[in-house]
Order: C-alpha cells, then sequence, then structure tokens
C-alpha cells in the first residue's frame, strides 16, 4: 500500500503518519524528518539548513533524491506513507515516473488533512518533539511526560510558521487539483482526537477498523 499525506504545517501530518504506518505495517518517509536527522548529523548542506530553518522549502531536486533512495530501500517492499512528499506538482511528477522505474507500484490514496489557519499557527507554536523517540506533543492538548528530553523547532518561530504557511498556500496547494483529476484525492477534517481523525481516514479510504495489511 502507497499513502500520501498532504496538509499544511501543522495540519496532524506527523502524528497520523505513526498511527496509519503503526495500523497498516508500512514505514513513514517524512521528507521534514530526514531533512531534521541530516541537520543533526552535520551533513545538511548550509544553504538548505538556511532556507529550512526560516521556512521555505528546499528545491525540488534536492528531495527528490531523498525519496528515490529511501524508497528502495528492502522495508518499503511492501509499500510506505509518504508524509510531506510531494509538495510541488514537479515533485508529484518526479514521484509518479519514479514508481514506474521501481516496477510500476501505484499510489493507493492522497490524504489531504483540512485544518483552518489560526488552528495550525495554535498547534505549530506549542508544539514539542521528544529528542529521541521523535514523539510529537502539543503542550496543551497532549503535554508531553515531565522529564521529556523536548526540541521546539527552529521553523516553529511565529516568523517561520507564517512562511511556511505562505509556502503552503502557494505551492502546495496545487498539488490537490493534480490528485483530484487522477481520482486518488481523500480529502478529511483534521480538526478532533487524533484517534477520530486517523478513524475519519480509513473510512475515508475504503479501510474502516482496517487493522493491518
Ligand atoms: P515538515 O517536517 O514536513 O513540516 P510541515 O509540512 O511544515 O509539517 P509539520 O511537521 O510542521 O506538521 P504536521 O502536519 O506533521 O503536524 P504534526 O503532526 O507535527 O517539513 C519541514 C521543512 O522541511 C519544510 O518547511 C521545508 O523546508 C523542508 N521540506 C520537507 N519536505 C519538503 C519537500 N517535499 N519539498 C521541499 N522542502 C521540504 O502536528 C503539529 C502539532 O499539532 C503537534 O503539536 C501535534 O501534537 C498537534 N496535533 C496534531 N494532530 C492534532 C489533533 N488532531 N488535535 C490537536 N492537536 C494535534
Amino acid at each position: 500500500m502507497i499513502l500520501v499525506l498532504v496538509g499544511p504545517p501543522g495540519a496532524g501530518k506527523g502524528t497520523q503518519a505513526k498511527l496509519l504506518c503503526a495500523r497498516f505495517g508500512i514505514p513513514q518517509i517524512s521528507t521534514g524528518d530526514m531533512l531534521r536527522e541530516a541537520k543533526r548529523s552535520g551533513t545538511l548542506e548550509k544553504r538548505y539548513l538556511d532556507i529550512m530553518d526560516s521556512g521555505g522549502l528546499l528545491p525540488d531536486e534536492a528531495v527528490i533524491g531523498l525519496i528515490a533512495r529511501r524508497t528502495v530501500e528492502p522495508d518499503c517492499s511492501n509499500g510506505f506513507l509518504l508524509d510531506g512528499f510531494p509538495r510541488t506538482v514537479p515533485q508529484a511528477d518526479a514521484l509518479d515516473e519514479l514508481l514506474a522505474s521501481q516496477g510500476g507500484a501505484r499510489i493507493d490514496a492522497v490524504i489531504q488533512l483540512d485544518v483552518a489557519r489560526p488552528l495550525l499557527e495554535e498547534r505549530l507554536i506549542h508544539r514539542r518533539t521528544d529528542k529521541l523517540s521523535g514523539q510529537i506533543y502539543h503542550l496543551v492538548y497532549n503535554p508531553p511526560p515531565l522529564g521529556a528530553e523536548l526540541e521546539h523547532r527552529a521553523d516553529d518561530r511565529p516568523e517561520a510558521v507564517a512562511k511556511r504557511l505562505d509556502a503552503y498556500e502557494a505551492m502546495t496547494a496545487a498539488l490537490l487539483p493534480f490528485y483530484e483529476q487522477k481520482k486518488l484525492l481523500h480529502r478529511v477534517d483534521g480538526v478532533g482526537k487524533p484517534e477520530e481523525v486517523t478513524h475519519r481516514v480509513l473510512s475515508a479510504i475504503g479501510r474502516p477498523g482496517s487493522g493491518g495489511e
């Protein structure tokens, strides 16, 4: 199964990705996580680091290469969930070409999480991530346990958040008609408890009560 999660920053892609991947037994492939890992290990080029921290999008070729290398790893043989890729129409075209060149697998569903902008801003500014496990918390709705070693993302500062939301509206929103035309797009309300949102996603993709592949 190949799933794609799209939606603005803070829509809950990472949160839903973890819940859906556990259900279907497929790996989560998050370009944001891969780039942050490269940043931590000091292998991310300085020009990309600056773009990321300020809330801009990296050039398409930088992220397409990451996906091309990751999707041929053995744990992807039964499918995967893409979180944060594609984000532009050229990236979506590149994904189609990549899948065709890797044996012709097809995307099963593209899920768009809908959340209004004021709530997105509120979610991002209060997000904290566990440095060791990657678990995502919200200081108010889903507070981290005492003693957790937390990270506050550089791009969750208010000015970077505004830039990321603008970039989504300018670039990524164009993906929606692209996938709508291919009859792959499922729009899901992303407001509510994470488990409720997961339930809506599973219903939308025709897998209600799904417990695994
Ligand atoms: P990336 O890491 O992909 O960031 P993003 O798309 O901005 O999305 P976020 O991770 O901010 O939000 P999310 O939707 O995953 O929400 P989350 O579940 O964490 O990318 C970062 C950067 O990398 C980009 O800006 C760009 O520079 C670069 N990049 C990455 N991919 C790229 C690409 N393809 N092309 C070019 N550049 C690329 O939830 C957010 C908060 O809300 C959390 O606190 C969470 O606890 C809370 N929350 C989640 N769900 C709920 C709920 N249902 N109710 C209440 N609170 C909730």
